[in-house]
């Protein structure tokens, strides 16, 4: 008899609940409810997981009374957000998504599972995959941004590196469980309003939400959690046809489904059970394994048991798929592997050097106006302004895991070390919220002492993330009074500002973009996040990031995306009856993909093979690539399709593939990209794939601006 059969046949029923039960230890609270002291339960087996636990010592204490002093002697599983690192932060996933680069997004993945590993911990709630195109909604920050096939590589990247697909396994000390949330089309909130209910198409839903969580359970992801949301009047808790259906039966996943917190509980405010019993019964029936702090499974199952509502095969078959887990991890052979040995000491240098160059390569250059960046080297003095400029806790965003504010470095810092305490004058002006204005005439003193000025603004770590839905999405607070003082003030003594814009989302800015000189987008860069900013600024290393997110111009434009279908009339000035705005432009002010460098790229020669391509084939996409400019730097190369006649209509624009190519000045390289041609097959009327003949045009540049890509066309072939 194998170890779990043996096991499942000792178990009471309180027991087996607690193998299905997740509390929070009081380390850090993610939710409404706070848990109480858990150490009876795990001492006396009617608790088997925990959430938010830091340091090896705790762990192990908690460890030890599980498999010490309980009866059944089952280890604990114990999770924790690490969603962008663990102590060593990187930068925030939105951030890091736009360096499109699957290496990175796989080694911090892997830095992070080894940091938090030797913490103790198993288990990770990462990665984030909720494409989000609505900037609205607080939690784009901690996803992949929005496109559905971007979401499916960085699924790959971080289940992989994660879990240790290097070749290790899930058993080793320093691999995670991977968690693939929110499962799924949590980023269409109504009105961007965190927690609303959603509704959107069953083609959406196929299309562009749930191909992430395909990819994740193709390569090995150990579990899933189910969003909070309504989708379409089915919580995604309570979500029989999606979670048996399509994610155990059709992908056939086998690994555990943890719910959010809370989230069997608040199938009652719902509006689908009556009562915890209830809720419980839905979400065990619907799949759900483990209850994240709901107590619903274990005080509604033994009365639903009673009711009849479930049946003691689907709890075992619950508790079965939990004790595989952990043997899978691990935990039975030996509880304490992970936090067995501490770090090794060049862990951390190697991970901070990591952070560093991921913050540089996330960093998204959005304007650099006659080429006001890098920093010229004769600045002798520069103002650095506004109240993000010292601001190391912020830097963080809006997860941290166990990252300490300590560690994390300001702008100000960054520069100073850069260019020296004294040429560096600092002002904050004003609060990032607030209404106090007093401390901008101090400000633009620096300004005016100063031969350039960078002024670093945008929101609160705390904006963005769960619970942080915004409706206005300009500059909190009095900064864009400080922006245009500032801005004012340099443009009469003719001198540059440098405006780096913090956030967790697009903002809508475009009195900053239009009167600062040059814009950085900085995101959340982690540790490392002010001497990766001086780095640029002073031009040691060029941007390269694009941005995963469209930036609107008007929070009206919202949803926003290259994405979109055909428009029957699509707009035409000239032409009254057309699909646009009266007040606004159509187009983002950036759109996906946007990012300068400080080299200049022209793209020619594009070849596309084979012209006739059957649905066996790999299409070769080839480009030319120079950098024409005076420094070196990287190109990102996008390539797109666009399927002209199809029996359903076709996005104007589908990202198929990126790469890079790092020049000097004057190099030259010629990039070679694959697109698989099953990969275009399209979702017919029936919602089947289904691979059509026709035209194809194939699209290539820097950005999903069609006017600056190259386009060749092939034929999609029968047989
Ligand atoms: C709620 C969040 O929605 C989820 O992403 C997170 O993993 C849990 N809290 C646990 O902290």
């Amino acid at each position: 008899m194998s170890r779990i059969d043996a096991l499942l046949e000792a178990m009471t029923l309180p027991e087996k609940l607690g193998q299905l039960t997740m509390t929070a230890s009081s380390y850090a609270v993610t939710g409404p409810v706070i848990a109480g002291d858990s150490t009876e339960s795990i001492r006396n087996g009617t608790l088997g997981n925990l959430l938010n636990m830091v340091g090896a010592a705790h762990v192990h204490e908690m460890q030890r009374l599980a498999v010490e002093h309980s009866r059944l002697k089952i280890p604990l599983l114990i999770g924790l957000d690490v969603i962008h690192g663990h102590r060593t932060l990187f930068p925030v996933p939105l951030a890091e998504a736009g360096t499109f680069d699957p290496e990175l997004w796989w080694r911090t993945a892997r830095e992070a599972a080894l940091e938090a590993a030797a913490d103790g911990l198993a288990m990770t709630f990462a990665p984030m995959l909720d494409v989000s195109r609505d900037p609205r909604w607080g939690r784009g920050v901690e996803g992949p941004g929005e496109d559905g096939w971007l979401a499916t590589r960085i699924a790959e990247a971080k289940v992989k590196g994660f879990q240790g697909g290097d070749g290790s396994s899930l058993a080793s000390a320093g691999s995670l469980a991977a968690v693939a949330k929110h499962y799924c089309a949590y980023g269409p909130v109504t009105a961007g309003r965190e927690y609303a209910a959603v509704d959107i198409s069953e083609r959406a839903l196929r299309e562009v939400y749930l191909p992430a969580f395909d990819a994740a359970v193709a390569a090995g992801v150990a579990a899933v959690m189910p969003a909070f949301t309504d989708l379409a009047g089915i919580p995604l808790t309570a979500h029989v046809e999606l979670l048996q259906g399509h994610l155990r039966g059709r992908l056939g996943f086998e690994g555990v489904i943890v719910s959010d917190y809370n989230a069997i509980g608040e199938l009652v405010r719902h509006g689908i059970a009556a009562d915890l019993t209830e809720a419980a019964a839905l979400a065990l029936k619907a799949g759900v394994d483990i209850d994240m702090m709901a107590e619903a499974y274990r005080r509604g199952l033994p009365v639903a048991l009673e009711r009849g509502l479930v049946r003691l095969e689907e709890i075992d078959a619950a508790v079965v798929r939990v004790l595989t887990l952990k043997e899978r991890l691990g935990l039975f052979d030996d509880p304490y592997r992970r936090g067995a040995t501490p770090d090794p000491p060049d862990a951390l240098t190697r991970r901070r050097r990591l952070a560093r160059d991921v913050a540089m390569r996330a960093v998204v250059m959005l304007k650099n106006a006659a080429d006001t960046l890098p920093l010229p080297a004769d600045v002798k003095r520069l103002a650095l302004v506004g109240p993000l400029a010292d601001a190391p806790a912020e830097m963080r965003g809006p997860w941290w895991a166990a990252g300490e504010a300590r560690d994390h470095v300001s702008v100000l810092a960054g520069l100073r070390r850069a260019l020296g305490e004294t040429r560096v004058l600092h002002a904050p002006g004003v609060d990032i919220e607030g209404t106090g204005t007093q401390g901008i005439a101090v400000a633009l003193d620096a300004v005016r002492q100063a031969d350039a000025t960078v002024l670093c603004v945008g929101e609160a770590a705390v904006m963005s993330g769960e619970a942080a839905s915004r409706a206005h999405l300009g500059l909190p607070g009095q900064q864009q009074a400080l922006v245009e003082a500032v801005c004012e003030c340099a443009r009469s003594l003719g001198r540059p500002v440098v405006a780096v814009l913090f956030s967790g989302r697009p903002l809508v800015v475009p009195a900053l973009i239009e009167r600062a000189d040059a814009v950085l987008a900085a995101w959340f860069l982690g540790c490392e996040a002010g001497n990766a900013l001086a780095d640029l600024l002073t031009g040691r290393a060029s941007p390269s990031g694009r941005t995963a997110i469209s930036w609107p111009r008007a929070a009206g434009q919202i949803p926003i995306f290259f994405g979109e279908r055909p428009s029957g009339r699509p707009a035409n000035p000239q032409d009254h009856f057309t699909s646009k705005y009266l007040d606004v432009a159509n187009e983002p002010q950036f759109v996906f993909g946007h990012g300068l460098t400080y080299g200049r790229f022209a793209l020619a020669n594009l070849r596309v093979a084979p012209a006739r391509a059957r649905e066996a084939d790999v299409i070769e996409v080839q480009v030319d690539v120079t950098n024409t400019g005076a420094r070196a730097a990287e190109e990102t190369v996008f390539v797109f399709t666009h399927d002209v006649v199809a029996s359903v209509t076709r996005p104007l624009l589908e990202l198929r593939a990126f790469a890079k190519a790092p020049l000097r000045p004057g190099e030259s390289t010629t990039l070679t990209l694959h697109v698989p041609a099953a990969a275009l097959a399209v979702l017919g009327i029936d919602l089947r794939p289904r691979f059509e003949p026709g035209e194809i045009e194939v699209l290539v540049g820097p950005c999903a601006d069609r006017a600056q890509l190259l386009m060749s066309r092939i034929e999609l072939v029968a047989g």
